[in-house]
């Protein structure tokens, strides 16, 4: 996540809350029948020993991975993840922290350490460039090694290393990038670009100096380095000649295409495999029309620079991420050979901009008296739906996919400094206040941030929110450092693995260990000595041949 953006994050959670108390009163939270279970040990007697039956009956997956997607939740922290579960569940009239979303069906998982060379606390390049290449980098950098210093063209050549998207291309399997940014944003960008500057998206981005001691933008290496076969996202502006009119907002000066060298990179793209049969689209009606049976490359750049956040999307113009993952699935699995698919989304920006708007409809009809209780389901249904994207992404290419032959992984590049606490009741609003005074004998949400724009303080002490609306949109939770913009946090975040080697994700691992994991997976360079094509006896492996196969494997993972 780009840090300008991140004030943004605060100041849209709020809504959140009058949606979720609209929808508590709306529909009853759990039912008596359903707390009066929890106070019985048989109900959670009887959870756990089913939980406890599927921990035993679990078989790694001991053998190679056809495909591979992987989902990146950009800033997707674990405690995004849990108060993302909780709304999930509460939006649907529920408590919430039962809920489970789909990468929490995952059988795998493991913590990954998220520092990068040069920082404690790791931006969106360094990170991208571990999980792709495998390889931990500085700040500021996508594709390169620590030997590049941020900025300095001269430090680039030579230090160039290569992503898993990168290797399976080479060994035949086809490869996509799927992004809610634009497709030259810092973590798709690692797994194909090699850039000292992260914002070199194209050539007019690049210092006249570096230009001339030889280096390229992002959007150039995107069509010349590596055949993607999918590519989708925003960025149409960084493809095409200074000058050129956008063809969805022609009138805007700001929207034209950007490029001095006056090349028209679709083109490029295009023309680069004539033997086969390639796509380029911009618009919503031209994606949907798109044969995937008689289409083998696809490149849809939906706005001239990043896609608009869900709430904001027009639904006829541009595809959602789930619409996008699923076309993608679909071209690229007709390799026989099998397909690396990359996934990216902003993850928690997504739900705030939409519920934001949900919030407002909701709020506008409940005002309107509570007449039409069908276009208020309508609206609540619209943005549940809408709030729970990624996951449904992670739910869609599950349902297009074999777990027998595709390793999938969900994980983040960093989280924030945001958190939830403070003895809440059960079903307490995830945006609610936590139910006792602070010491200052004033009231606090629960959810709270490290540092950002929500600090408020008036003649020496924090904010009194008793009489503030901390549903309203502008309201942002309180943050201990004034910051103008909140900023990343240092902790691990969660990889959920599942499919073929998928148990290789397992303890603490370094975010660097991901690529590995993934290429020793599905064999891919430089790992050669890797897991048998077939499952021991059609899903029959035991855990200790499991463990054999992944012991057998560790001398390569050790000597690489
Ligand atoms: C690279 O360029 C910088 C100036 O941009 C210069 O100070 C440095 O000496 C150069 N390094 C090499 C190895 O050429
Ligand atoms: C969505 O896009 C279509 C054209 O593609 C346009 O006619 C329509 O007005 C747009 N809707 C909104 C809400 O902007
Ligand atoms: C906070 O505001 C409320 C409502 O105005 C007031 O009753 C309470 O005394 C205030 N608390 C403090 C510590 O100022
Ligand atoms: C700060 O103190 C001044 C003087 O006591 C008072 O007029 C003002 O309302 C206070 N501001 C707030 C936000 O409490």
């Amino acid at each position: 996540m780009q840090t300008p953006r991140s004030c943004w994050f605060p100041r849209l959670l709020p809504p959140l809350l009058a949606l979720v108390l609209l929808a508590a009163a709306v529909r009853l939270a759990p039912t008596e029948a359903e707390q009066d279970r929890e106070r019985e040990p048989a109900y959670w007697n009887a959870q756990a020993k089913e939980m406890l039956q599927a921990a035993l009956r679990l078989r790694p997956r001991a053998h190679r991975a056809k495909n591979i997607i992987l989902f990146l939740g950009d800033g997707m922290g674990v405690s995004t993840v849990s108060a993302a579960r909780i709304l999930k569940g509460q939006m649907d009239g529920r408590w919430g922290e039962d809920t489970i979303l789909a990468m929490e069906t995952f059988p795998y998982l493991a913590l990954s350490k998220t520092y990068s060379v040069d920082k404690q606390v790791a931006d969106s390049a360094s990170t991208a460039t571990a999980y792709h290449c495998g390889v931990k980098a500085n700040s500021k950098t996508v594709g390169l090694s620590a030997n590049a210093v941020a900025h300095e063209c001269n430090t680039t050549f030579g230090n160039e290393v290569y992503s898993v998207l990168h290797r399976a291309k080479k060994q035949g399997k086809s490869v996509g990038i799927v992004t809610t940014t634009r497709v030259q944003h810092a973590s798709p960008a690692a797994a194909y670009a090699h850039s000292v500057s992260r914002s070199w998206y194209s050539d007019n981005d690049i210092p006249s100096s570096a230009r001339r001691q030889g280096c390229v933008d992002i959007a150039t290496q995107l069509v010349t380095n590596v055949d993607i076969d999918v590519i989708l996202g925003g960025g149409r502006m960084y493809m095409t000649p200074k000058g050129t009119p956008d063809p969805e907002y022609p009138a805007w000066s700001s929207r034209k295409g950007d490029r001095k060298d006056k090349r028209n990179l679709i083109d490029v793209w295009k023309k680069a495999r004539p033997d086969k049969h390639s796509q380029y689209v911009w618009h919503k009606r031209q994606f949907d029309e798109i044969n995937v049976k008689r289409t083998d490359r696809l490149l849809g750049l939906f706005e001239p620079k990043d896609m608009r956040y869900e709430v904001y999307r027009n639904t006829t113009r541009d595809p959602s991420i789930v619409e996008m993952t699923e076309k993608a699935i679909q071209i690229l699995s007709k390799n026989p050979n099998g397909y690396f698919l990359f996934v990216e989304d902003e993850y928690f920006f997504i739900r705030s901009h939409l519920l934001l708007r949900a919030c407002l409809i909701c709020l506008v009809l409940y005002l309107r008296g509570r007449i039409d209780h069908g276009h208020h389901e309508g609206v609540a249904k619209l943005a549940l739906t809408e709030a729970v994207m990624f996951d449904r992404a992670v739910q869609r290419a599950s349902q297009l996919t074999r777990e027998s032959d595709t390793l999938t992984v969900v994980t983040a590049d960093h989280s924030h400094v945001f958190t939830f606490g403070g003895n809440t009741p059960r079903g307490n609003p995830i945006f609610g206040l936590a139910p006792k005074q602070a010491d200052d004998r004033m009231p606090f949400t629960s959810i709270l941030y490290a540092n950002g724009p929500g600090y408020v303080h008036a003649n020496g002490t924090r904010e009194n929110i008793t009489l503030v609306d901390y549903y309203d949109e502008e309201y942002m939770q309180q943050a201990a450092v004034p910051l103008d913009s909140e900023t990343h946090g240092g902790e691990d975040v969660a990889i959920y693995a599942k499919g073929p080697m998928a148990h290789l994700f397992h303890g603490v691992k370094e975010q660097h260990y991901i690529a590995h994991a993934m290429a020793y997976a599905a064999c891919i360079p430089p790992y050669t000595d890797c897991p048998p094509h077939l499952p021991i006896s059609a899903g029959q492996s035991n855990t200790f041949s499991g463990l054999l196969l992944c012991l057998s494997g560790l001398p390569w993972i050790l000597v690489r």
